[in-house]
């Protein structure tokens, strides 16, 4: 068959990467990709920008493309999927009611409620005076969304009065994060461990992927601002088998029921940003696509043919595939353009990029171009260098073992990607 990838990022690549080794597959388009090598000549670039849903259309249509997967959020948000659906396309990736989940936290959470999908409480506002108010009545530490996607920082922890006051004037009044300003919602913060569990689903049945961690924070320790993300691995120990069947039953079975309740036809990624709280998992949010460097990770472990299976999950068929994982562990360590997550360096040349595919590892590109000879810069998260080890210990080493080789001007990586997880696996 003929796939066609949209986005530009990491996390595309290691789809490319994965899809581009199935049998099923003959031929590959990545719209509009980045510097990866395409080793593999199946693969063809095509300029069309992710959200330009037209011209995606356009070319899918043109190409004959037989499965579109859909990386970003934007052009889900936008209605890609609604529009290829029209036109006869199987695409991998929710409609645009169905991607409310990620593009309105205020849906989402009155999803949760409604559904009774167990979450922190919370409420919304459209009047700062109103928010205030609210904010007033509630214990802190509170935790300010802007409603609207807000490229990863709508999120604001806020430990006193005063700086929930600032940060609503800021969100509302000033609209630092444009529109996704207009509405706010104010939720209880939750304290616990973090986990990332993926779904796909065809909205009909669902199939688990392996547990994730992500380290948001820039600098070691979880120090430092957010970030998209700087590094991952999997599994996660943390996710036990009993935490996974708690999720099944108290998550993915609830909001499949709403969704169908709602008459939302959903077919696609459903990740859920999880908290273990004392009193639970707890769901933060839900993403209508795959990580970012999440998926790295799970391309790295996955054994099946990806194409095969997100295919039979457009055609309602997902319950008649089966995923096979690797039993290692993979771990990927993002290296980083100086200044990132604030403004970045672009234009420098990275060096030591030969040695970019082994028998235990990937460097998958995210924010690179192709300049000439050269690779340069192009993104804050430049590469995210992936390896898979018979233990997490394994594979740690091996990542950082890549990531060492490669070089440019202001490189930066967390060094402790994985650590937490040595630590517990050790006591
Ligand atoms: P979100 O985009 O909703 O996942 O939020 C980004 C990050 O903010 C999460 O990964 C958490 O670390 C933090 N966060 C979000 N909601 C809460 C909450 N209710 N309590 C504590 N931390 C939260
Ligand atoms: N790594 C976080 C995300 O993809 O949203």
């Amino acid at each position: 068959m003929k796939v066609l990838v949209i986005g530009s990022g990491g996390r595309e690549h290691a789809l490319v990467w994965k899809l581009a080794q199935g049998k099923s597959v003959d031929r590959l388009f990545w719209a509009p990709g980045n510097a990866a090598p395409r080793v593999d000549p199946k693969i063809t670039l095509l300029s069309v920008d992710p959200t330009d849903i037209e011209g995606l259309a356009a070319a899918a249509t043109k190409e004959k493309i037989d499965l579109t997967v859909v990386g970003p959020e934007a052009p889900l948000v936008a209605g890609v999927s609604d529009l290829f659906r029209e036109r006869g396309l199987a695409i991998f990736g929710p409609v645009k009611a169905g991607a409310r989940l990620e593009g309105s936290k205020v849906f989402s959470k009155e999803f949760f409620l409604k559904h009774q999908i167990p979450t922190g409480k919370a409420a919304s506002f459209s009047k700062y005076e109103k928010a205030i108010a609210y904010s007033r009545e509630q214990p802190k530490p509170l935790v300010i969304k802007a409603d609207g996607l807000a490229a990863g920082k709508g999120v604001i922890i806020c430990a006193k009065q005063e700086e929930v006051e600032s940060t609503l004037h800021q969100i509302m009044n000033q609209r630092v994060f444009g529109d996704a300003g207009q509405n706010v919602l104010i939720e209880e913060c939750l304290t616990g461990p973090e986990v990332s569990v993926h779904a796909i689903t065809d909205g009909k049945s669902y199939q688990v992927l392996p547990s994730v961690q992500d380290h948001k924070r820039v600098f070691d320790g979880d120090r430092g601002p957010n970030t998209g993300g700087m590094g991952t691995y999997s599994p996660a120990p943390i996710f036990t088998q009993e935490l996974e069947k708690r999720v099944r039953a108290e998550i993915f079975d609830r909001t499949l029921a709403g969704l169908k309740a709602e008459g939302i036809s959903y077919c696609g990624v459903l990740y859920a940003g999880l908290m273990l709280t004392p009193d639970g998992p707890k769901i933060l949010e839900y993403n209508c696509r795959f990580g970012d460097p999440e998926t790295q990770v799970l391309m790295m472990r996955l054994k099946s043919d990806l194409a095969e299976a997100l295919l039979a999950a457009c055609h309602g068929k997902l319950d008649r595939v089966q995923l096979d994982w690797h039993s290692d562990a993979a771990v990927c360590v993002v290296l980083a353009a100086g200044g990132y997550p604030g403004s970045f360096r672009k234009g420098d040349v990275i060096l030591g990029l030969d040695d970019e595919t082994s028998a235990h590892g990937c460097v998958f590109h995210a924010g690179t171009l192709r300049k000439g000879e050269d690779v340069v810069t192009n993104g804050g998260r430049v590469l995210g260098v992936t390896a898979r080890g018979a233990d997490l210990g394994e594979a740690i080493q091996r990542a950082y073992e890549m990531a060492d080789r490669i070089q440019f001007q202001g490189k930066h990586c967390r060094r402790d990607i994985g650590g937490k997880a040595l630590i517990s696996y050790k006591q």
